[in-house]
């Protein structure tokens, strides 16, 4: 495929992606090359097997010029440890961020460099930091950044650190999903600062209205990014099988798809997975966070649970909370201070989860 014909790939891409909404960053998504940025990804087959996409493979321009998250980096066992994320999803996060020219940027996650590349190309290059915990992932967004002519600070780091020496921030935005705005965050952003961050599995974006205080609400999308990445235990199910059976009046197969958003909040980084008979029938679901608290509940209305957190109350206490499901995410927010974090259903004062911070 020549130049000419990734160009207009590229500016149909621009014009699509998300809502179509007019925003003042589709021109950058016309300019910037996602491919330079992704020359490879990872997809799954039919049986969740990975295999590579390369340049060569007749769909990679057409995959990297849609509207879809690829996944750049696997670990050992197969888990996406990157990706560049999805495009119509970055645009509105982008939109939220309120960004012009002399804001100073600060980004956690550069990944591949393709939103550090969207910043740099529309804002000041020079006023924008970005940091990934990955050395190599860095240098090579550096590398690819340095070829699109573009240089923002790039640095290798825990992102929840921020970057003093180049602080404050008047813009602050997480492409990793975080547990809580991590407080140096709040320490390194400049007064009414924007803070856009996926907490759980919404984005929530807070103004910054008193030094160490914010306070803002979930956009409406929703979004599923890579966790900040932390250590921690796996699911103890052989430890729930062993456990007296509870039951549950709850619709167990819908109880991932109506309370994700909800237990996301207030179980911060649960993991999940369901369980289907040999014919596809979903048999049960298991849920468990990094203390090792376990639960499982079959769709016979048996629930068993392990460990220091009872996980199934949790999603009991959502279900007579939203007994409708799906609860819609700009109805929740988040109100920040030096000392805890919260987020809110509605009213700053109505139901409230605190988020943990390490
Ligand atoms: C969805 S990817 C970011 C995509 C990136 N903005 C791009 O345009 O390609 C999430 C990134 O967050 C990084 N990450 C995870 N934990 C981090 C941490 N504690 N500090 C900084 N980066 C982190 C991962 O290494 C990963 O590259």
């Amino acid at each position: 495929m020549t130049q000419d014909s990734t160009t207009s790939l590229r500016q149909e891409f621009a014009a699509t992606i998300g809502d179509r909404a007019p925003s003042p960053w589709r021109p950058a998504f016309a300019a910037v090359p996602r491919d330079l940025f992704v020359p490879e990804f990872y997809q799954q087959d039919e049986r969740g097997r990975w295999y590579r996409v390369t340049r060569s493979d007749r769909d990679y321009l057409r995959s990297v010029y849609s509207d879809t998250a690829l996944m750049t980096q696997l670990d050992a066992h197969g888990i996406p440890t990157s990706s560049s994320s999805e495009p119509g999803l970055m645009l509105r996060m982008l939109d939220a961020l309120n960004a012009n020219p002399g804001d100073t940027v600060f980004e956690l996650g550069t990944g591949t460099g393709y939103h550090a590349a969207l910043l740099a190309h529309r804002l000041d290059a020079k006023n924008v930091t970005s940091v990934d915990v990955d050395a190599e992932l860095v240098a090579l967004a550096s590398q690819r950044l340095n070829e699109f002519g573009v240089s923002p600070f790039v640095h290798t780091g825990d992102g929840a650190l921020g970057y003093p020496p180049r602080a404050p921030y008047s813009r602050v935005i997480a492409t990793a999903a975080l547990r809580n705005i991590p407080y140096a965050l709040m320490e390194q952003a400049a007064d009414n600062a924007v803070i856009i961050a996926p907490v759980g599995f919404g984005v929530t974006r807070t103004t910054v209205h008193a030094p160490g205080h914010a306070q803002g609400r979930f956009l409406p999308m929703p979004a599923l990014f890579m966790p900040r990445r932390v250590s921690g235990n796996g699911p103890d199910f052989g430890g729930a099988r062993g456990q007296a059976p509870e039951s549950t009046a709850l619709p167990v197969a819908d109880v991932l798809d109506r309370w994700r958003f909800p237990l996301s909040l207030a179980l911060p980084g649960f993991s999940s997975c369901s369980w289907r008979s040999d014919d596809g029938v979903l048999i049960g679901v298991g849920l468990w966070t990094e203390d090792g608290s376990t639960a499982t509940a079959h769709t016979n209305g048996q629930v068993r649970q392990i460990g220091p957190r009872r996980l199934w109350d949790t999603v009991e206490e959502l279900a007579s909370l939203f007994p409708a499901g799906r609860p819609v995410r700009e109805d929740f927010g988040i109100t920040i201070t030096p000392d805890t974090q919260r987020v809110w259903y509605r009213r700053p004062d109505g139901p409230s989860w605190t988020l943990p911070i390490e």
